[in-house]
């Protein structure tokens, strides 16, 4: 057994291959307990290179046979060591066929080809294709592909690879044949094949320039009712790339499957996406509207890789960022064209806000802190992580606020002249965005080398003998692990100024030409001070507008200029902003308050006024009113303290939530009745956003736990004609001591008993419900439609109760850690990808009570410790300990 530290792979490392392949022939014979592979690849020896080994990557493959140019290669002939294969060659060209044997129905890893619920499907991103045959598999190398795929007809009907299908055929003996084609040139990274028993939805496009493309939704028997939404989602996307971006189809058939055993949510195989369920599947009895959004979301994220991934690919795996954080800013803007509205665009934006903020930022800030370039890694599939995806596209997102649309869009159209069909670096981005608009980016290239989330300080003066008004703004970045000193960032902040009637100024920066509303300034220095004159009288200062930078802006606003900023700020970001620092203020107040044994919780009146006044103000979208009323969680609470408490936060929360529901009962019953959404169900914005305010006022009013929220909850659990108010409903009777609160989760189950997307979120909303404990989780384990081989289900209880339910996880014995340590150790020899993102969990044990973090260390420890750990998991535990 190896107990040897795994290896760290460096980015300043990186070699080019001595071979590229330019063409690959793969033969599958396809049977769940042996599948032979027979691979043919031709290469071309790299000119540029003095390596005099052809170097390839195999994982738990049976080798059958390597041939050479057609000659068998001798055992002599090369060297196989801890998965590196090496062939000594100098020679020009090269032929080289590899036979392997595959054991896809016992790959419960799901990377490479495995096997769920009968079918077969693959995912090679980022190196699993090397669990295939043994392949230089590394992104920089891109060949075409052709691909045979036989099986069984009954078992196997549907055979798809990448690309077009060239041929299909019996082949006798109850057996038949399907062979494709891609006609573009990938990294092994985007193969892809699915067999198995499935049926589609499919529809023929026109495209901009008039070619025809076929689209289709494959899924399950079963599941046809289920796929209308996925289908529309990838047109909308489509056109929206063609609208947005001037970027076409470029392939004649583009597909998608869904797989219910899924690690990740998609990827974006080349014609060939394939889908977790829950994000493909979807009508309004099972599905919510935020998975309605998140679909769409999904589906445009995969088909914008097209282009962003696909067309242009990654050198290595440390520019992950160029493709995950381009596509992701990509997704989040046709996410908010899609709702078209202004106030809708706010709202959206304010979601991707609250997902950095309540994931990346943690992570910024712990053990596994890493640049959105990062300079090394032990396991690569840790670092999909909220750095490299959603701060990755706030670094995108960077380059508009500074270019413009019409300078990112030039940026863009650059991009691809240069590098279509390149594998391609995160500056090589960069250089296109300063190219195409004469810019200079140079020290924004920061963002990618720099780890942690920097701190403005913004500090006024405003003299009113001459009229002008001073912004000084003060950066600095906290040390993150490797990287203690930080070099000042180019930080766009957007800034409006209000006048005492709440009006958007006229801006006159000192040096610049007069504009409306809202001025960005460029931070690049560790300390600025901007001028603003002809400022008739002493404004509100709205920072940071729209979160133009990644960064926690710090300014001394009075209680009072933020109540003004929830009124009147014409930057809706910045109203929610400000009704969240109110807040978070009293939420940290209100938590030091409950660590004193004794001490009394007391009410604030002039927060649940200001409350009740976004509440009720009608000329607000309902979909904003939610999300201003919705308080920062108890992990962003957690993360403004010093030392973290997650029961006095839990209470702290708990009483304003309640003690809002008191103020304004009679408000919340009002916004509930108004809101109702009658008629046929339609996932639309508006109608969600009416839903979304309508729920929100039950789960306050449900804080009060008495009889008449009882019965409001109940009712809406039995007469719910959509899931998102049937879970919402259902999740306040979890949540309260409800005499019906058993029966109608029993009920529930039974209802939805036959679909798995739904039983997640009957043991999701278990496993975060306040009463929820250690041993009720353990319980609910027992449940027969519990498994942790399926990675949605191990999420759906395990993930949710760890991640989801701080007060009852960090419990004072320690039971939430023994148990976490258990079912990593657990899943980890299921699954270490997933099990390496359960051990995330404990990341941020440093900054707990002495009491905890001795507790959540020792768990550590009992997971690092223990014999044949995956690299992914022993990375994920060295790193949190060290
Ligand atoms: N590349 C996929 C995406 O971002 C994510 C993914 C990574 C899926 C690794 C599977 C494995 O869409
Ligand atoms: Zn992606």
């Amino acid at each position: 057994m190896r107990t040897d530290t795994p290896p760290t792979i460096y980015r300043k490392d990186y070699t080019p291959p001595s071979y590229w392949v330019r063409t690959v022939e793969m033969g599958f014979d396809l049977e769940p307990s042996a599948t032979r592979v027979a691979t043919r690849m031709t290469l071309e020896r790299n000119q540029t290179s003095n390596d005099k080994v052809l170097t390839l990557y195999g994982e738990e493959l049976q080798l059958v046979q390597i041939r050479l140019n057609g000659k068998v290669l001798g055992t002599k002939a090369y060297q196989l060591k801890d998965g590196v294969l090496r062939i000594p060659t100098t020679a020009e060209q090269i032929t080289l066929d590899i036979e392997t044997l595959l054991q896809p129905d016992r790959n419960t890893s799901l990377m490479g080809l495995y096997v769920s619920n009968g079918n077969f499907f693959t995912q090679c991103e980022a190196e699993g294709f090397r669990k295939i045959t043994y392949f230089p598999d590394r992104p920089d190398v891109m060949a075409t592909y052709k691909v045979m795929l036989r099986g069984d007809k009954k078992k196997y009907p549907v055979l798809l690879s990448n690309g077009n299908l060239i041929e299909q055929g019996d082949l006798g003996d109850g057996r038949h044949y399907a062979l494709w084609e891609d006609p573009f040139k990938k990294p092994s990274y985007l193969f892809a094949l699915v067999a198995g028993q499935l049926v589609c939805q499919e529809e023929t496009i026109k495209l901009k320039s008039g070619r025809e493309a076929l689209l289709q939704v494959w899924v399950e028997e079963g599941n046809l009712d289920k796929t209308q939404h996925a289908m529309d989602s990838l047109i909308n996307s489509i056109r929206w790339d063609e609208e947005r971006f001037g970027l076409e189809l470029d392939l004649d058939r583009f597909m998608i499957v869904a797989v219910g055993d899924f690690n990740m949510g998609a990827m974006e195989n080349k014609g060939l996406n394939i889908f977790n369920t829950k994000f493909v599947l979807a009508n309004p009895r099972i599905a919510t509207d935020v998975d309605y959004g998140n679909i769409e979301a999904v589906v445009g994220h995969e088909y914008f890789h097209n282009w962003t991934g696909n067309r242009v690919t990654c050198r290595d795996w440390f520019q992950l960022s160029l493709k995950e954080g381009l596509t992701v800013f990509r997704d989040q803007e046709f996410s908010a064209d899609m709702i078209g509205t202004d106030s809708g665009r706010a709202v959206k934006r304010i979601d991707d806000v609250r997902v950095l903020r309540q994931a990346q930022f943690p992570e910024d800030a712990g053990p596994m802190a890493h640049p959105v370039r990062p300079d090394s890694f032990v396991e690569i599939s840790n670092f999909y992580t909220v750095t490299i995806y959603e701060k990755g596209a706030e670094v995108v997102r960077m380059y508009q606020t500074l270019l413009g649309r019409d300078g990112f869009r030039k940026g863009m159209d650059l991009y691809f002249e240069r590098h279509d069909g390149q594998a391609v670096e995160c500056d090589d981005f960069r250089a296109a965005m300063s190219d195409a608009n004469g810019r200079d980016l140079t020290q924004f290239e920061r963002w990618y080398s720099q780890a942690g989330t920097p701190r403005v300080v913004a500090t006024t003066v405003y003299d009113a003998v001459h009229k002008t008004y001073a912004i000084t703004l003060k950066q600095s970045c906290p040390a993150t692990p490797g990287q203690k000193n930080k070099l000042p960032f180019h930080i766009p902040v957007a800034v409006g100024l209000l006048d005492s009637n709440g009006n958007d100024m006229q801006l006159h920066l000192r040096g610049f030409p007069q504009v409306q509303s809202t001025v960005v300034l460029e931070l690049m220095e560790e300390q600025q001070t901007f001028v603003f004159e002809d400022v008739s009288e002493e404004p509100v200062p709205s920072l940071l507008r729209d979160f133009s930078a990644p960064v926690n802006l710090e300014y001394d606003y009075s209680d009072a200029d933020l109540a003004f900023l929830m009124a009147h700020d014409s930057d809706a970001f910045n109203r929610w902003e400000a009704g969240q620092r109110l807040a978070a203020r009293r939420l940290l107040a209100l938590t030091a308050t409950a660590q004193q044994s004794g001490a009394v919780l007391t009410t604030d009146p002039a927060l649940s006024e200001s409350l009740r006044l976004t509440l009720n103000d009608a000329a607000l979208d309902p979909a904003f009113r939610e999300i201003a009323l919705n308080l920062p969680s108890e992990t962003v609470i957690a993360e403004q303290m010093d030392v973290i408490n997650p029961q006095a936060i839990h209470q702290a929360r708990r009483f304003l939530r309640q003690s809002l529901a008191q103020a304004l009962r009679a408000d919340f019953i009002e916004a509930y009745k108004a809101n109702q959404t009658p008629g046929d169900y339609s996932p639309d914005a508006a109608s969600a956003g009416k839903r979304a305010l309508k729920n929100l006022a039950l789960s306050y009013i449900s804080e009060l736990d008495d009889a008449a929220a009882h019965v409001m909850a109940q009712t809406q659990c039995d007469g719910a004609d959509n899931m998102t108010d049937r879970v919402a409903a259902l999740g306040a009777l979890a949540n309260s001591t409800a005499p019906g609160k058993e029966a109608a989760l029993a009920q529930f189950y039974q209802d939805f008993e036959a679909e798995p997307l739904v039983v997640d979120k009957w043991f999701s909303l278990q496993a975060m419900a306040r009463t929820t404990d250690v041993a009720a989780v353990r319980k609910l384990m027992q449940h027969p439609a519990f498994s942790l081989k399926n990675p949605n289900r191990a999420r759906s209880l395990i993930f949710s109760f760890c991640n989801g339910n701080p007060s009852q996880f960090h419990a004072s014995d320690g039971s939430g850690y023994a148990f976490w340590a258990e079912q990593v150790i657990a899943l980890d020899a299921i699954n270490p990808q997933v099990a390496a993102r359960l051990a995330r969990s404990l990341d941020r044990w440093r900054k707990y009570a002495p009491s905890l973090q001795s507790k959540m260390q020792a768990a550590l420890k009992r997971v690092a410790q223990t014999a044949k750990l995956s690299k992914d998991t022993k990375e994920v535990v060295g790193k949190s300990l060290a």
